[in-house]
């Protein structure tokens, strides 16, 4: 597969930049073109190893604008293109905060980019999901591909309503679309308005930790790797038409993922505080993933107990990445770099 070129949306956020960089490790004979708004989430710095490669571009640009996924593809070339779909807006608090950017990019920027990509021809086109579409569940059972969608945020509606448009697009027009749904991800680049990073950062720097409820909520984490390693697998051998879940068996209660950090940073457990619950907030998740283990042969590499504590060392060891999140000054990357306010 010498000659593929392939458009990544949304390659600056947390799951995105390190797909690239399996990419860039593992595939260095395809050509990589990432189309990145840079929103908030959006940090070139996780890619700044990426520059000096020849087989890369930045195209700074809106999945819900024509012209701009036009540009993104002519820049990929004219050979056979798959397109991997991460841009959104991905945070459920903000969607509870305000909605709208949350349709405009994960519902309308879907659509626009379908569009694109069908008028294109462009040859697999792969939807990164998540399996908060599949509502909450109790304390048993798995979210499998036929558990019925029932989303219960803002965020998770709009995801839902991304999968209906990718699986629309399939059905009417034979559109070679495939839709994943992963559980949470935790590893190096995350934002740290997330779980796992925020707490790292928090109790880094001696700060509270703020716990929503009871803590007892449970999400089956994923470290980001064995995801990246699995979409790769979908991008390649998967079905257009088919959903693939993806997930690492790996149930935790919130507060026990914040002893652990806590654990491992040697910090006292009264920096825990138990804060108001988030509105509508989901119980458990669990994904069954033996579909794509049975099919496509994928199974997650890493243990919870081995990469936690490697990616905490990770937010240490880059602490200079985490402090320019902190102060905003990533956001001045692309000025630097290319020349240009973002
Ligand atoms: P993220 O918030 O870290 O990154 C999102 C990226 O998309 C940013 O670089 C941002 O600048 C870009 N973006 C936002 N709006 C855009 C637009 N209109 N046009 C172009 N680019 C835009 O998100 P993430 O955690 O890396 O998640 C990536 C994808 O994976 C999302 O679709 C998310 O729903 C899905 N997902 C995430 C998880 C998780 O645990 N983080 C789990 C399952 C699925
Ligand atoms: O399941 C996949 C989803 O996982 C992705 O689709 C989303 O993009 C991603 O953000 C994530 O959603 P969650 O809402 O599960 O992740 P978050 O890190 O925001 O919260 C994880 C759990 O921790 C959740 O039960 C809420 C709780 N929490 C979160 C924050 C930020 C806290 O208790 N305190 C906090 O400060």
């Amino acid at each position: 597969m010498s000659s593929v070129g392939v458009l990544v949306t949304g390659g600056a956020g947390f799951i995105g930049s390190n797909f690239l960089h399996l990419l860039a490790e593992t595939r260095p004979h395809w050509k990589l073109v990432n189309l990145d708004v840079l929103s908030y989430a959006g940090n070139l710095e996780n890619l700044s190893a990426l520059e000096k490669e020849t087989n890369y571009t930045f195209v700074h640009g809106d999945v819900g604008k024509s012209e701009d996924v036009g540009r993104a593809l002519d820049e990929v070339g004219s050979g056979p293109t798959w397109v991997i779909h991460f841009a959104a807006e991905s945070h459920v608090d903000r969607s509870i905060q305000s909605a709208l950017p949350f349709v405009e990019t994960n519902v309308m920027g879907v659509q626009v980019l379908l569009e694109e990509c069908r008028a294109r021809g462009v040859e697999r086109f792969l939807n990164v999901g998540t399996d908060e579409v599949y509502g909450s569940l109790g304390e048993t059972g798995l979210f499998t591909e036929e558990t019925p969608l029932a989303p219960n945020s803002p965020y998770s509606a709009s995801k839902a309503a991304g999968d209906f448009l990718v699986r629309a697009a399939f059905h009417t027009h034979g559109f070679p679309g495939l839709i994943t749904r992963c559980s949470n991800n935790y590893g190096p680049y995350q934002f740290p308005e997330k779980l796992i990073p925020l707490m790292i950062a928090n109790a880094s720097g001696d700060k509270e930790l703020p716990v929503y409820g009871d803590g007892k909520n449970v999400r089956d984490w994923l470290y980001v790797r064995d995801h990246c390693e699995a979409l790769l697998t979908v991008l390649e051998k998967g079905t257009p038409g088919e959903v693939y879940n993806i997930g690492g068996n790996n149930e935790y209660p919130n507060i026990r993922i914040v002893r652990m950090i806590l654990e491992v940073l040697e910090k006292p457990e009264s920096l825990i505080r138990f804060v108001t619950d988030r509105p509508g907030h989901d119980q458990r998740y669990a994904i069954d993933a033996s579909k794509i283990r049975r099919e496509l042969g994928w199974e997650p590499r890493f243990t919870f107990e081995k990469a936690l504590p490697e990616t905490i060392a990770w937010y240490r060891e880059n602490s200079e990445w985490l402090e320019n999140l902190q102060s905003g000054s990533y956001r001045d990357y692309y000025e630097r770099q290319y020349g240009a306010r973002a």
